[in-house]
């Protein structure tokens, strides 16, 4: 049987549709690199925002007339949405064949086999899953992602992510340093770190910054990101060992969420706004290279004209090199959706959701354009999906750059000198190759049957 994967939703989704179709092939299912070929198709679904699930919901619809002319077809629905809506997603879409959440994966190929006339539903948590001893199929190329924690142990009240994915866990550290040097012994030498709060990562002495500088020094890692830090325990340690390893990413994803003291508290981020640019000094001054990024939401509860007026100064303050910015969606089984009160009109959140992205985009493009004339370091990671003639890196602080690719190949280390830019692209040409990679084969995610959905936003 050949499967399909659909995406929707973060990088975690994105590690997980790996690891699902890992499972799946170690029981003999195949990739299917269309829908056409597809015996089943699987969305791995996002639940984040109720746009994310309304676009879902149009996608299965979508593939009704998949069903229709090819009888056997088995479409099915994992992930969070899946967690969420449980057996009221059978109702909704009636000719899905199976739901199962974020803790049910190894359960899949046993459901796809036993194929029954009404739909499965397995969307329990099982609070000791971290699926050691599967492994992900990924696509060959540079760069990898490796979860290093399942679940989330906070409780923002806006975030339907612990009611969907559970409480945290976190994977032996010994688990996850083999896995990194069995990713090189295959070519990967760009590794990304993913966990909801990876910086509370905690395995006996071994804290996240620990675990970070023990990655970093794995012989054949080029670089390491890693994704989502909390604001909360950024410690000096942390901060020392982005500042000072050579092969971590001068780059941190830091969701500020609010400005607003009063609004960070009824979102229960258990930081002030102060403590946060603290840390926002320490990396930059440590760190004077270092490129920051956030998540913003506007429109959440009770939150007032100045409670806005503040964060929307802090993304003019803080000159962040890009940021996700979010209106306030209310989630079933979220806090704050059993007990406050969704008071933003939908006017009002748009307005300033449409205000804050219009003063980014300004910003990130001012950022990136500070950077034409420059020399930059840059890993390739593969070739343009657009023209394969250009190849695709980032740099050491995560700016994506394009340029005629050369002699370059992937996994090389090159020198770019920077001739325009985007708000989000670095464009230029290469003037010398600064240490050669080990070229793998690069493959599409198709390859191995896992394609993106469309983005949100
Ligand atoms: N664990 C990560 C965030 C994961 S969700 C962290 O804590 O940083 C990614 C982003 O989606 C959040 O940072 C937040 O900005 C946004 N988000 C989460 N729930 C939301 C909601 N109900 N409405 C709007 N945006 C939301
Ligand atoms: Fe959601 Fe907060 Fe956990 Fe991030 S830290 S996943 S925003 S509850
Ligand atoms: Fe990620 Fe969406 Fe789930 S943001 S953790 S896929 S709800």
């Amino acid at each position: 049987m050949k499967v399909l994967i659909e995406t929707y939703g973060c990088q975690m989704n994105t590690a997980d549709s790996e690891l699902i179709m890992g499972i799946l092939n170690a029981d003999g299912f195949e990739a299917a690199h269309s829908l056409d070929e597809a015996d089943v198709i699987i969305l791995n679904t996002c639940a984040v925002r109720e746009k994310a699930e309304a676009r879902i919901l149009g996608r299965l619809t979508n593939l009704v007339p998949f069903k229709k002319l090819k009888p056997g077809l088995m479409i099915g629905v994992v992930g969070c949405m899946a967690k969420h809506l449980g057996e009221s997603l059978i109702e909704k879409v009636r000719y899905v064949d199976f739901v199962a959440g974020p803790d049910q994966y190894r359960n899949l190929p046993a459901i796809i086999k036993n194929k029954r006339k009404k739909a499965e539903v397995h969307v329990e948590f099982d609070r000791s899953e971290l699926y050691t001893g599967c492994t992900p199929t990924r696509p060959k190329g540079v760069t990898a992602w490796v979860s290093i924690q399942r679940g989330c142990n906070y409780v923002c009240t806006y975030c339907i992510v612990p009611h969907v994915r559970g409480v945290e866990r976190n994977v032996p550290a010994i688990d996850i340093l083999d896995e990194v040097r069995r990713l090189v012994s295959q070519g990967f030498s760009v590794i990304t770190l993913l966990g909801q709060t990876v910086n509370s990562y905690q395995d006996g002495d071994i804290n996240f910054a620990k675990l970070l500088r023990m990655v970093a020094q794995i012989e054949g890692v080029e670089q390491v990101r890693f994704t989502s830090p909390h604001p909360l325990g950024f410690s000096d340690e942390l901060i020392d060992v982005i500042a000072t390893e050579p092969h971590v990413a001068k780059f941190v994803h830091l969701p500020l969420q609010s400005a607003s003291n009063d609004q960070l508290k009824a979102m229960r981020r258990v930081y002030t706004f102060e403590g946060y640019l603290e840390i926002v000094r320490k990396l930059r001054e440590k760190c004077p290279e270092i490129a920051i990024s956030t998540d913003i939401i506007v429109g959440f509860c009770g939150e007032t004209e100045e409670d806005y007026l503040k964060t929307r100064q802090a993304l003019i303050d803080n000159r962040y090199a890009f940021a996700f910015l979010f209106a306030y969606s209310e989630r079933s089984l979220s806090i704050a959706a059993r007990t406050m009160k969704d008071d933003i009109p939908n006017e009002v959140k748009q307005r300033r959701l449409a205000e804050i992205i219009d003063i980014q985009q300004k910003i990130s493009k001012e950022v990136y354009e500070s950077f034409v004339g420059k020399r930059v370091e840059v890993i390739v990671e593969g070739y343009s999906r657009r023209d394969a003639e250009n190849a695709v890196g980032n740099t050491r602080d995560f700016k994506t750059t394009i340029f005629p690719k050369g002699d370059a190949e992937p996994g090389d280390w090159v020198e770019v000198e920077i001739e325009s830019a985007t708000s989000q692209t670095l464009v230029g040409h290469c003037t010398r190759i600064l240490k050669k990679g080990r070229a793998p084969v690069i493959e599409a995610q198709l390859d191995v049957g896992i394609s993106l959905g469309p983005t949100e936003n």
